[in-house]
């Protein structure tokens, strides 16, 4: 069963010696293997852009008494999602924490068909791969943890980022529906479901955010809430939203976040004149 976990060598016994993190070359996934590696976590970092993986590589080995491995690939090739799995199996993998991720926002008929098919891939397709597989090993580990990234926008419809929050809706419910099967097997799952996070993410997606939490934080929550929760919320719209807002009819929440969604691709459009 799942079990409360404290910081520290503990920690680093139930989730190590090594870790898998995906999204790694930025925002909430570097943090996440930063807090990692202030665990005595054993790192190996995915992403596309193998510079700023090597140069994490180089902070966190130099900072910490830790491995790390640079896995630089697109997870938006089955093979290459493939190829990854096979790579890693040498490794004693305790924890995964899926980062890797993009959104699209606009009107659903004008975002080009190509780029949310790859969205489906690396945030839906990918992630189900990863987690598949390694569920499979912890699970003959007898112990392990797995992280995922929802999003606030999991929980119902959302014009305007529609492929987005579909895919983000399908992480969350794999998320919640795995953690009762695995617990039995001594293995934690975890979704994150933030509101606006201060990376890269929204520019890349073409929004434009108002008021957004710091990823350190979203990441430092999210590990410590391990084997303790099924979702965890951070930020004021993220609590707001999923809270507050839990009682209304997924139509009323829906209509909100159209309202929300429009205004931060309006704003970007204007930043962009
Ligand atoms: N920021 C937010 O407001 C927010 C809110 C809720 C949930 N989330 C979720 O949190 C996760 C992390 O987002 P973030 O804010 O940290 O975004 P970010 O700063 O843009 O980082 C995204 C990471 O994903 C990697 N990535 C993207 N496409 C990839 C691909 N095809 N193959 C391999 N790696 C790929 C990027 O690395 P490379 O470019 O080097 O490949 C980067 O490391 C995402 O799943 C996102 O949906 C974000």
């Amino acid at each position: 069963m799942a079990t409360e976990h404290s910081s520290g060598a503990m920690w680093r016994d139930r989730f190590g010696p090594w870790a898998l993190v995906t999204g790694a070359s930025d925002g909430i996934g570097q943090e996440m293997a930063r807090e990692l590696a202030r665990r005595g976590l054993n790192l190996v970092l995915v992403a596309r852009r193998e510079d700023r993986l090597t140069s994490l590589a180089v902070e966190l080995e130099g900072k910490h008494k830790i491995d790390c491995r640079v896995i630089a690939t697109d997870l938006g090739e089955r093979a290459a999602v493939e190829a990854l799995l096979v790579e890693t199996e040498p490794f004693d993998i305790g924890l995964l924490v899926a980062c890797a991720g993009f959104g699209t926002a606009g009107l659903f008929v004008d975002l080009p068909l190509a780029s949310e098919i790859d969205m489906l891939e690396v945030n839906c397709s990918a992630v189900l791969s990863m987690t598949h597989t390694m569920a499979r090993r912890f699970v003959r580990r007898g112990q392990g943890g797995i992280i995922l990234m929802s999003s606030i926008v999991a929980f119902q419809g959302v014009p305007y980022a529609a492929t987005y929050a579909a895919t983000k809706a399908f992480v969350q419910t794999l998320a919640e529906s795995i953690r009762p099967e695995l617990a039995l097997a001594g293995v934690d799952v975890i979704a994150s479901a933030p509101a606006p996070v201060a990376t890269g993410f929204a520019a890349r997606s073409g929004l434009a955010m108002g008021r957004a939490e710091e990823p350190g934080v979203v990441a430092r929550q999210t590990i410590a809430a391990l084997g303790r929760k099924t979702t965890v919320r951070r930020g004021f719209l993220a609590k707001f939203l999923i809270g507050s807002l839990a009682t209304l009819p997924r139509s009323a929440r829906t209509r909100i976040m159209s309202g929300i969604m429009h205004g931060m691709v309006r704003k970007h459009a204007a930043l962009q004149k």
